[in-house]
């Protein structure tokens, strides 16, 4: 369990074990169309992996599929789970499961509700936290752990 404070002063906790915090009603998924990394521009927030929150009546990884297709266009085949955080704002606590998708193909689409669309990167840059195009989601330690989680995954450790 790794716990830090993000960019809003708010506590946030990650686990890499499965519903380590309760049923997630929020996702993040981080994609992958080939060899490039498949983001979201969201209007406000900037550059971030896509994600949101569950609707009724669906599960977390139809969600994370959902979320995926509605803001980038991505159509989601192979989905693997990396961990799990909660970020404890004054208001709530939110649950959110983390995905690795592997996408198929992007089918472009007329919107991407409050994003605007897909933004396919080689690398994410070294300097990320720096970089103002990056929403703040992208900034704290969720990514890096993410990404080990997606390393382990892959070595199947
Ligand atoms: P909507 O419900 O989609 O309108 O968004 P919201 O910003 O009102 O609330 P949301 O349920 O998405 O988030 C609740 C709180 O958690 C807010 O303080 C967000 O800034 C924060 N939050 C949401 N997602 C993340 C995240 O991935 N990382 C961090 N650090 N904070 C997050």
């Amino acid at each position: 369990m790794k716990q830090f404070v993000d960019a809003n002063g708010n506590k946030v906790e990650f686990s890499a074990n499965e519903n380590a915090f309760g049923e997630a009603r929020h996702v993040l998924v981080l994609c992958q169309l080939d060899n490039q990394w498949v983001l979201t521009n969201h209007t406000k927030r900037g550059l971030e992996f896509p994600g949101g929150k569950q609707e009724k009546g669906e599960s977390i990884e139809e969600a994370a599929k959902r979320e995926v297709f509605e803001e980038t266009g991505g159509v989601t085949g192979e989905l693997v789970y990396l961990g799990q955080y909660r970020v404890d704002s004054p208001e709530e606590s939110i649950i959110k499961s983390i995905y690795f998708a592997k996408l198929e193909e992007l089918k472009p689409q007329d919107h991407y509700l409050e994003t605007k669309g897909p933004v396919l990167l080689q690398q994410l840059p070294d300097n990320l936290k720096e970089d103002n195009r990056f929403s703040f989601i992208m900034k704290d330690e969720i990514l890096p752990l993410s990404l080990k989680a997606l390393t382990a995954v892959k070595k199947g450790t």
